[in-house]
């Protein structure tokens, strides 16, 4: 199954798409991912016909804005990014520096997406006064406009009517679910962007759990990517077991950075369950997938 990547995304949920989607309740009234990103969870399960409607949320209002556009004006946001694309020829350096500063004065989508294409590991990063200040990669010119286009309609056939969209906090977004939905969380690395780690890491993981618990509270099923391990390496702390959760390792592949290091390590992804839905797929999808248990 071909799915589209309508732009480049760190921390993309791509590679692992399928064995997340698979371990989704079937036909949910809604799916749920308040920390959407690039959608990977979310285009997988409407591509393989497991949920119908869906919510983007993302406290990076531009990225949603850019979704927006991609769903609901495919072509017009495919031309922005060609005519950037085509205009940044033979001064590739200077020219992402100048979309970079119209961003930063304008927000708009198709700034926001030639800067994907072309930052540094598609890694978006703010500085303290919300300015875009991630560089340039600059071996690469970005994804070729028709290839981009073609993602981009793709993405919009399957998208079409069946989103809606916020960039609210993600507990804003928990608040209104329902029994009948499922939440997919993808919360970012606990180790990326923090001055204190051991400070804003707790405050973190104390306001996701409450979150969690409220979610559990109201019975309301959900699942949570949240770090993992390279190797013997665990990356983060674990959520806590006054959540009931089930976590299994998802096989995310060799790890780029311990291959660089020259070492071979494999990444796993931890992925939690909650106790309604690992209750209701224990005997069905387990052996399937080989899943090893943690718990
Ligand atoms: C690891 S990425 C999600 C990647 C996504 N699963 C994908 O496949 O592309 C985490 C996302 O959470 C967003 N985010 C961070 N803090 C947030 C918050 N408090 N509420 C909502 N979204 C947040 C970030 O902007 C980022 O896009």
């Amino acid at each position: 199954m071909r799915i589209p990547q309508p732009f480049p995304y760190q921390g993309s949920k791509r590679k692992i798409a399928h064995e997340i989607v698979a371990l989704l309740p079937n036909h949910p009234a809604r799916l749920i991912e308040p920390f959407v990103g690039s959608g990977a969870v979310s285009l997988r399960a409407a591509a393989s016909g497991k949920a119908e409607q869906f919510v983007f949320n993302d406290i990076n209002a531009p990225l949603i804005a850019l979704w927006e556009r991609i769903v609901n004006a495919p072509d017009e946001i495919a031309d922005q990014y060609a005519a950037l694309w085509h205009r940044q020829l033979g001064q590739e350096k200077a020219f992402y520096f100048q979309v970079r500063d119209h961003f930063n004065q304008t927000y708009r989508p198709d700034y926001l997406l030639y800067l994907l294409a072309r930052c540094v590991k598609a890694a978006v990063r703010y500085n303290a006064n919300g300015e875009f200040n991630q560089s340039a990669d600059n071996r690469r010119k970005g994804m070729q406009p028709d290839r981009m286009r073609q993602n981009i309609r793709h993405t919009a056939r399957l998208l079409k009517n069946r989103v809606s969209f916020y960039a609210v906090d993600y507990r804003e977004i928990l608040a209104q679910t329902h029994p009948t939905d499922v939440v997919y969380m993808d919360p970012p690395y606990q180790g990326v962007n923090q001055q204190d780690p051991r400070y804003v890491q707790r405050l973190a993981l104390e306001e996701l759990s409450a979150a969690l618990q409220d979610l559990n509270a109201r019975n309301v099923p959900f699942m949570v990517s949240y770090d993992g391990r390279t190797g013997k390496k665990v990356h983060g702390q674990l959520l806590p077991e006054s959540l009931n959760l089930t976590r299994i390792e998802i096989n995310a592949g060799r790890s780029s950075q311990a291959t660089l290091l020259g070492r071979s390590s494999t990444t796993f992804e931890s992925l939690y369950l909650s106790a309604n839905l690992s209750a209701h797929l224990k005997n069905r999808l387990q052996p399937v997938l080989q899943l090893s248990l943690w718990t």
